[in-house]
């Protein structure tokens, strides 16, 4: 499996695979708790995203130095690190996974396949002020989109609606920054600034501080 891998700076750290083997038989650094997850998974696509987002979060966490923790993921499905200090989020989504760490500040990521039908559910995600700026365009909506599910990760309680809840200001296709915040929600007024690349037909964004 290729991989990209970028220390973002001392603290923190990313890294994109590329999926396209089988999924590992064993992956040795898991907890006893993820192998028993692991083992549980019985679709293949799903065990190979699965796996390759751990992969990530491992050489992430290498490139820092920091030995892998073990995850567990709590009341709402976000993955919390077992040694009680720093801060993990995954994605994965057709042919990549990443994975993104920070020893001090909660991080979210996401990719997307940008896809032609996005444009027809922007309505359910997107606030007016929103639909005003975006241009009907895949890849516009897309960013749109996965800058709200990284927004959601870093914050990780259930509960938030994209629509209601987080606001983007305006943006275009060629910024790599994208500013939104919560807001409408007892997390109000949580500022966020995402990072956004386009990767073939993919959109990446995370959080950055
Ligand atoms: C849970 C959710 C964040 C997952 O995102 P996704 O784009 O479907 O899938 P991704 O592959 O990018 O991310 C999956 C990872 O998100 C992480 N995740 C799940 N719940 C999470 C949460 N509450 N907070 C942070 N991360 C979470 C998990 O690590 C998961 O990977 P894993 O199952 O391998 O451990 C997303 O489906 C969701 O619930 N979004 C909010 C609901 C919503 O408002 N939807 C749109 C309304 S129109």
């Amino acid at each position: 499996m290729q991989t990209k891998i970028e220390k973002i700076d001392s603290h923190s750290a990313f890294a994109i695979k590329i999926i396209e083997e089988a999924a590992p038989e064993s992956l040795p650094f898991l907890s006893f708790r993820e192998k028993l997850s692991y083992a549980n998974i019985s679709h293949p696509e799903k065990k190979k995203e699965w796996a390759s987002a751990r992969l990530a979060i491992y050489e992430a966490l290498q490139s820092l130095q920091i030995p892998y923790p073990g995850f567990f993921k709590d009341e709402h499905g976000k993955s919390q690190s077992m040694a009680g200090a720093g801060y993990v989020s995954l994605t994965h989504t057709q042919g990549f996974a990443a994975a993104i760490f920070h020893q001090n500040t909660p991080v979210g990521i996401d990719m997307d396949v940008i896809r032609e039908k996005i444009l027809s559910i922007g309505p359910r995600f997107l606030a007016k002020a929103e639909l005003d700026f975006l241009e009907k365009d895949p890849l516009h909506y897309t960013m749109a989109w996965s800058a709200k599910e990284s927004i959601f990760k870093c914050q990780g309680k259930k509960g938030v609606s994209f629509r209601e809840n987080i606001l983007l200001e305006p943006f275009s296709t060629s910024d790599q920054l994208i500013k939104g915040r919560i807001h409408g929600t007892e997390f109000s007024d949580h500022h966020y600034t995402i990072k956004a690349q386009q990767l073939q037909n993919t959109v990446l964004t995370y959080t950055v501080w």
